[in-house]
This record gives structure tokens, sequence and C-alpha cells, in this order.
């Protein structure tokens, strides 16, 4: 790996500056999910054993410069002191005295959360001021914040460039799973892309059918797709600005030796709402009343059946609306289906991005898929084949001293 690791570095009384993602998923006023932080573990474990000094930097929702109290990460440390089973301490602030005087007091093997980053315009802005007041806190810089990654902010880039910077456990395997899946995959390849709009995955399916050998499309926005092809779909959600758009993606996946999958059934009905009555019809006869809220089980059936010849999947999407049952059956089906193939050792698996994981947790796979990222935006980027700040700084660094290609 071009960057370098937490490998051999002596940290011992060292302060450590780990940018973390505690931007959990809050409903209600509690934490919805605590994956994030539970995936957080195994560096703070690390680097607290190790009798480092860890103080963790982190954004939290978007209060847009200013301090939001109901932005504040102080419940997001009391959770992650519970997960953690350690204490975590917290600081008012991200910078400036009050965070100086939390760090100050800090023994070997502490664990310190401070103040939401974002509550600083210098964080968005990337600004130099910010970023240095952060390294102030700090003999060095780990950052395990893949999902934030997408972002160039003072706590993920600039001030990467001011402490000696390393790639914490969690950035290091989530690089590792996305290298492994789509830099330079076990082949053949496949991709599952899923989710309702292709105006918002055009260079995501662009660079993904350039890379894998067969690219499986479903959710809504295969309505377009179809649509395209001159197919009647309803009532179906369809992006209709997007059909020369679709045949132009087809036509390039073709020229790139990529095979679509597109749906050849699908699950149509009158109204959206849970437990609506529902048939199957094939793509092409979607009666003028009704709409497809997911693919249909001949479609599953074929995918399946593709699966045993996969050795490498990307996923990224559900097939069906899998939040309003029973159209979530394709995406049961088939997230069963790619996780045996992992238990049986013949598939590396890798999904993440948006909805997936909440797909994923629904059907009751997401410890069996070989990785699951819970990035957002950041897999969404990776997936597109763009550079992500926050790992191109610290392979600019890595390069720099010598260290991998
Ligand atoms: C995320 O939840 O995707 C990351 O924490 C980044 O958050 P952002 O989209 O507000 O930058
Ligand atoms: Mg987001």
């Amino acid at each position: 790996m071009p960057w370098r690791t937490l490998d051999n570095v002596p940290v011992q009384g060292k302060r450590v500056l780990l940018r973390a993602d505690l931007n959990v998923p809050m409903r209600e006023g509690q934490i919805g999910d605590l994956t994030r932080l539970e995936r957080l573990t195994p560096t703070i474990r690390e680097l607290a054993d190790a009798g480092a000094r860890v103080i963790i930097a982190s954004h939290f929702a978007r209060p847009k410069g200013k301090p939001v109290p109901e932005m504040s990460l102080r419940p997001v440390a009391a959770a992650l002191e519970q997960v953690l089973g350690h204490p975590v301490a917290f600081a008012e602030d991200t910078v400036g005295e009050a965070a100086a005087a939390a760090v100050a007091r800090l023994q070997d093997g502490d664990v310190l959360v401070l103040e939401n980053t974002r509550f600083h315009p210098g964080e968005e802005a990337n600004d130099t001021a910010l970023a240095e007041a952060l390294a102030l806190h700090a003999d060095l810089y780990v950052n395990d914040a893949f999902s934030a990654a997408h972002r160039a902010h003072a706590s993920t880039e600039g001030v990467a460039r001011l402490l000696p910077a390393h790639a914490g456990r969690l950035m290091q395997a989530e690089l590792e799973a996305l290298d492994a899946a789509l830099t330079d995959p076990e082949r053949p390849a496949a991709a599952i892309i899923g989710g309702a709009k292709i105006s918002t995955k055009l260079e995501l399916i662009g660079n993904v059918s350039r890379r894998v050998d067969l690219l499986v499309i479903g959710g809504a926005m295969a309505n377009t797709f179809l649509a395209a092809q001159g197919l009647p779909m309803g009532k179906s959600l369809q992006e209709l600005d997007m059909h020369a758009t679709a045949l132009d993606m087809l036509a390039m996946a073709k020229d790139a030796g990529c095979e679509v999958i597109l749906p050849r059934d699908l699950v149509v009905a009158r109204e959206f709402r849970e437990g609506a009555p529902s048939e199957v019809v094939p793509a092409g006869a979607v009666p003028a009343d009704t709409m497809a809220l997911d693919i249909g089980p001949e479609t599953v059936r074929d995918i399946e059946a593709r699966l045993p010849g996969i050795r490498t999947l990307v996923w990224n999407g559900p097939v069906g609306a899998f939040e309003t049952p029973p159209f979530d059956q394709a995406t049961n089906a088939l997230a069963r289906a790619v996780a045996e193939a992992t238990a049986a050792g013949r598939l590396r698996s890798v999904a993440g991005g948006g909805d997936t994981v909440a797909a994923l947790r629904h059907a009751g796979v997401m410890d069996e898929f070989s990785y699951v990222s819970t990035a957002g935006g950041a897999f969404l980027e990776w997936l597109e084949g763009k550079a992500l700040p926050g790992v191109q700084v610290l392979q600019d660094i890595g390069r720099a001293i010598g260290i991998g290609g």
C-alpha cells in the first residue's frame, strides 16, 4: 500500500490526532446505528493500548461553520465510550483554549473526542489556520475516516500535510477491500448497481462498466433503461430526459466488453404502499396503470445462475423498493445468494454507498459479505474512479517518503 499504516509506529506517550467519522445516523434524537463507532474500535484500542493519547476529531451533520447545539458530538462521545468500554473524555471545542486544556489533561492511553469540526468555517474551507490549530494538539495524525475522505477539509486533508500522517486500521481495511474489488479484481468481475436515478450514477456506471465483465442494473433506474429501449413502463418512476444517455451507456458498456443484465421481468403494483397487491409481468408488458417496484424472480434466477462463475462482485444500491415489502424480495434474495457464494469461498463481495448498508441489514446479511463499507458519498466517488482528497494526501506523503508504487 502506498501509504503509512500503524505498523511499527511508536506511539507510547505520543499525542495522536485521529480523524474518525462519528457522523452516525440519528433518529428522533437517538443514534440510529452504531456500526461506524464499532468499526473504529480496533484503531482506538490499538493506539490506547500502546500508550498513545488519542484525540479524536470528526464532523457531525452539516452545521455550516457555526455551533449548532443539536449537532454537538457530546452524545456521540458518550455512545463511543459505551461501544469502546473505555472512558472517553469530551472537549467543548475543536481547537483553542478549551480543546488545548482537555488535551493537556490526557494521560497515556486516554481517549478524548473534540467538538464537531464543522462548527468552524475553516473546516470545509480547508483553511490553513484551522489545520494548524488542529496540528498543535498532536505529534502525529491518523486518518480512519474513509467515509469522509471525499471531502478536502482541514481535518481530512489540510492537517495531514502538517503532521506525520498515517492510515488507521479502518481506513486500511477499507482501502484494501476496495482495491481488491475494483482496481485489480479477480475475474470474472461483476457489479450490481441499483437505486432510483441514472442521473446521479452516470460517472459511476461509466467507470464500473469499464472495469467489470458483467453489470446488473436494478432499482428504478432500470426503468429508465427499459423505457429508453422502447418498452412501455406504465406509471413507473423513470427519468424521461435520460433516455438518450441510457442508450449511450449501454453502447459504451458493450464497447468495453461488459455484458449488461437488465430486468426481464418486473414486480408491478397499482399503489406504492406496504403490502400492496402486486404481480409479476415480463419487462415489456407493464400495464399502463401500474408501476414497477422490484425486479422479478426470473431476473433474480438469471443473476443467481451467473454467480458461480463470478469471482469478484461490487454492490451499490437496492434493486427494488426494499423499504416497502413485498418490494424487498429481489434485494433480499440476491443479497442472500451473494452471501452464500461468499461463504462458500467462491466470491469476494464488496458493498457500500447510500442505502446499500440498510438494504443488506434488512436482508440480514450485513456480516456475510467480504466487506461492507459504511461510507456513502465516499464509496460512490470511489466507484466513479475519482481521487479522494483524504486518501490522496496519504498517498502523496507515502510516495514522497518512498513507500509503495
Ligand atoms: C457521510 O456520512 O457520508 C460522511 O460522514 C460525510 O458526510 P457529508 O456528506 O456531510 O460530508
Ligand atoms: Mg452524506
